[in-house]
C-alpha cells in the first residue's frame, strides 16, 4: 500500500529530474560531427530525419514539440528549452514595428538555436491571414471571405505568393493561414476569415492558396509551410454552445459544440483538408471547438484516425492557442490526453516549461508511449527539412525592397476589384459616369483600420489610420472620381445637391468569438442608417457600400438605394473599390455565403433549403454585371 502511493511521487520526481537534468546545458552528450547525415542538403529528407532522431535525447524531442510565444521566450530562452518553435500572437510585434525590426528578432532566434548541441532551427509562425498584416507596412489583401467573392484560383495564387514574398522578408517561413472552415453561420465572428459556406469554394481556393504560399522563393531560400485550420468543423458550431468568455465578451458560436453524425461532418468539412494535404501541406490546426461535446484537442479518431491514416497526412498537428488546457483533469492528463489523440506540437504561449515537464513526467510514467514522441517529433522535423530550413533559415534580405511594394499592392487593388459582389442596380446607377458630381458619407468610407478588419496590427484590428500604409476608400474615390467632383462628410450631412451619393455602412473590427453576434446585431446601425437618409436627401442617385466582415442586414437601407455593392474587408488597397464603381473594372464578384433578408427569417445555411432560400435576400453565387445580367448560377431559385 505504502509502496503504491509512494511510486507515484517517485516517479514524479524522476521525471522532473530527467527533464532538469536533460534540459540543464552540459548534461546533454557531444555535439555531432560536421559531416552528421542529417545535415547533409543532398540526403534524403527521410534519412535524414531518422539520423537526426537517433542522436537526440527525450528532451531534445521534447523540446522539438513546443511551441512558446515571443514575448514570452526570448532567443535565449527558446534555446535553453530546446524549443522548436516560437510563434508571435495577434499584434505580438518587436519594437519599432518594422520590417528591420521583425527580420532581426528572427534572425536572433535562429542564431541561439544554431548554437545548440543539435542546431535545430526553430519554426517561426505567424498570422498572415490576409496578406502579413502584423507587420507595419505590409501589402494588405482583402480577407478570405472577398478573395473567395473572386472564385479566381489564379488570383488565390498570387496572393498566396506575394504573401509568402513578405513572411520570407521578416525571416518567417510558418503560416498559420487558411482558415479553411466551412462556415455555416455568419453570425459566426470568424466568418470573414473563411472561404464562406460552400465545400467546394473553400477547397479549390484554399487549394490554388497554399500553392502559392509555397511557390519557392528562389535558390536556396525555404519554402513557406501554409497551416489548414481548425481541425475539424469549427464552422458549424451550435448556437451559444461556446463557453469562452474573452474581453468582456460571450462567445456564442466560436470555441463551441458541432453536433451530428460523423459522416456528415466529414462529407462537408473533410474535403478541404484532403485537398490541402494533397497539396503538400505539411501542417493542420487542431479546433478549439468540440465534436458532440467532445474537445477536438482530445479526438483520437479525427485527429489520428482521419487525418493521419486516412488521409496520409504526414505532417504535423498543432495545437490552438492555450487550447490543450481546455481538456479535463490536470495538465498533465490535459497533455496525455492531447498528444495521444495525435497533437505533435503544442501552442503553449507562456506555458512552455510547464507543458515540458508534464509531457516528460508522462513519459516516464508510461502515459505517452516513446513510438508516439518519436512519431511527432519526425511529423515536425520532416517539415523543417522539407521546407529548407536547415539550409536556410534567416530573412530574405532580397525581398526586402518588395515588401508592401506598388508591385505587390498593384496585385491587392486587382483582387479588391475583382471581390467588389453588384447586388442591385437600378436604372444603371452603376458604374459612375466620369465628370459626375459624388457626395460620400460614411464613417467607414475613410478607416484603413476598419476596411482591414481583425487581425491587422493587433489581434482585434485598429479603427483608423495609425501604422497602416494604403489608401481608404474615400482616397480611391478621389483619385477615381477627380478630387474636385468629390465631397465627404462623415454622416452625410452635405449642403447643396450632387447626381451620386456613396454611402459606406460597415462594422467595427474584431475577431474570434469576440465577433460571434446575435442576429439583430447583424442590422446596419442606427447612425449607419441616419447616414444613409441624411444622403438621401440630397443626391440623384444612391449606392449603398457595405464594407464589413460578413452580410449585414439591410433593412430600410436596401429600399433607399438604387444600387447595392458588397466590398468585403477590402485591406490596404481600398482603391480597388473605386476602380470598379467607376467602371474601370467590371463587376465580376459573386456571394461567397447567403445574404439573410432579417434577423426573423434567419436561418443557418444548413437549413432544409426550401427554408434558408425563403429567408435569403440574395443566395450563395449571386452577383451582376453592370447590365444587370447574374455572372453565375446561384443556389436559390430566383
Ligand atoms: C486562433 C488561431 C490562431 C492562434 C495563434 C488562436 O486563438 O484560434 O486561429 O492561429 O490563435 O494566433
Ligand atoms: C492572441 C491571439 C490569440 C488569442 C487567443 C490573443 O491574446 O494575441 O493570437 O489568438 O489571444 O485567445
Amino acid at each position: 500500500m505504502a509502496a503504491n502511493t509512494r511510486r507515484p511521487l517517485l516517479r514524479h520526481l524522476l521525471g522532473t529530474a530527467l527533464w532538469c537534468a536533460a534540459a540543464a546545458s552540459g548534461a546533454a552528450p557531444d555535439s555531432p560531427p560536421a559531416d552528421a547525415r542529417y545535415r547533409d542538403a543532398s540526403a534524403a529528407v527521410e534519412a535524414r530525419v531518422e539520423d537526426l532522431l537517433k542522436r537526440m535525447t527525450l528532451a531534445e524531442k521534447i523540446g522539438q514539440m513546443t511551441q512558446g510565444e515571443r514575448a514570452a521566450v526570448s532567443s535565449e530562452a527558446a534555446a535553453r528549452g530546446l524549443l522548436g518553435s516560437v510563434l508571435s500572437g495577434g499584434g505580438s510585434a518587436p519594437k519599432p514595428n518594422r520590417l528591420e525590426a521583425w527580420a532581426a528578432m528572427i534572425d536572433g532566434y535562429q542564431t541561439a538555436a544554431a548554437a545548440t548541441r543539435l542546431g535545430i532551427p526553430v519554426l517561426y509562425g505567424i498570422d498572415a491571414v490576409h496578406g502579413h498584416q502584423s507587420v507595419a507596412g505590409a501589402t494588405l489583401f482583402p480577407h478570405l471571405l472577398g478573395l473567395a467573392a473572386t472564385r479566381d484560383d489564379a488570383l488565390l495564387r498570387r496572393v498566396g505568393e506575394v504573401t509568402a514574398r513578405e513572411l520570407a522578408a521578416t525571416g518567417i517561413y510558418w503560416n498559420f493561414s487558411p482558415m479553411v472552415s466551412v462556415t455555416q453561420d455568419l453570425r459566426w465572428g470568424r466568418t470573414y476569415e473563411s472561404f464562406g459556406e460552400d465545400p467546394a469554394v473553400v477547397t479549390a481556393l484554399g487549394r490554388a492558396y497554399v500553392q502559392g504560399l509555397m511557390q519557392p522563393l528562389g535558390a536556396g531560400a525555404p519554402r513557406v509551410l501554409p497551416t489548414a485550420k481548425h481541425f475539424i468543423g469549427d464552422g458549424a458550431t451550435a448556437w451559444a454552445s461556446a463557453r469562452q468568455n474573452i474581453m468582456n465578451t460571450d462567445y456564442l458560436l466560436d470555441q463551441g459544440d458541432t453536433r451530428g453524425d460523423t459522416a456528415a461532418l466529414l462529407a462537408q468539412h473533410l474535403p478541404p483538408y484532403q485537398a490541402l494535404v494533397e497539396a503538400g501541406v505539411m501542417s493542420v490546426m487542431a479546433s478549439f471547438s468540440t465534436w458532440n461535446g467532445t474537445k477536438m484537442h482530445g479526438q483520437r479518431e479525427l485527429l489520428t484516425g482521419v487525418l493521419k491514416e486516412r488521409l496520409g497526412f504526414q505532417g504535423f498537428v498543432i495545437s490552438d492557442w492555450d487550447a490543450i488546457q481546455q481538456l479535463p483533469g490536470s495538465l498533465r492528463q490535459q497533455v496525455v490526453a492531447a498528444v495521444n489523440a495525435g497533437v505533435d506540437m503544442a501552442m503553449v504561449p507562456t506555458a512552455s516549461r510547464e507543458f515540458m515537464q508534464a509531457l516528460t513526467e508522462a513519459v516516464v510514467q508510461n502515459e505517452v508511449p516513446p513510438t508516439r514522441i518519436d512519431d511527432a517529433v519526425r511529423r515536425i522535423l520532416r517539415a523543417k527539412f522539407q521546407m529548407g530550413l536547415f539550409e536556410q533559415s534567416r530573412a530574405l534580405p532580397s525581398l526586402r525592397a518588395a515588401f508592401g511594394s506598388a508591385a505587390h499592392r498593384a496585385v491587392a487593388r486587382d483582387a479588391v476589384a475583382r471581390s467588389v459582389t453588384l447586388l442591385k442596380n437600378e436604372a444603371g446607377t452603376l458604374p459612375i459616369a466620369a465628370g459626375a458630381r459624388v457626395f460620400v458619407a460614411g464613417e467607414w468610407a475613410d478607416d484603413l483600420g476598419a476596411q482591414s478588419g481583425g487581425w491587422t496590427l493587433e489581434w482585434q484590428g485598429v479603427r483608423g489610420n495609425p501604422g497602416l500604409t494604403g489608401t481608404t476608400l474615400l482616397e480611391g474615390f478621389r483619385q477615381q472620381g477627380g478630387a474636385a467632383q468629390i465631397t465627404y462628410d462623415r454622416r452625410g450631412r452635405h449642403s447643396g445637391r450632387a447626381d451620386v451619393g456613396v454611402v459606406v455602412v460597415g462594422e467595427p473590427p474584431y475577431a474570434e468569438g469576440v465577433g460571434d453576434r446575435q442576429t439583430a446585431r447583424l442590422a446596419v446601425s442606427p447612425e449607419d442608417l441616419a447616414t444613409v437618409r441624411a444622403l438621401r436627401e440630397r443626391v440623384g442617385k444612391l449606392v449603398l457600400v457595405v464594407q464589413a466582415g460578413r452580410p449585414l442586414l439591410l433593412g430600410e437601407a436596401l429600399a433607399q438605394a438604387d444600387a447595392v455593392v458588397m466590398a468585403y474587408l477590402p485591406g490596404s488597397e481600398g482603391a480597388g473599390v473605386a476602380d470598379v464603381l467607376w467602371g474601370l473594372q467590371p463587376f465580376r464578384g459573386r456571394l461567397p455565403i447567403g445574404w439573410p433578408r432579417d434577423a426573423a427569417s434567419y436561418t443557418r445555411a444548413d437549413a432544409p433549403a426550401a427554408v434558408r432560400c425563403a429567408s435569403l435576400q440574395w443566395a450563395l453565387g449571386f452577383g451582376l454585371d453592370a447590365q444587370g445580367k447574374g455572372l453565375g448560377p446561384v443556389a436559390c431559385p430566383q
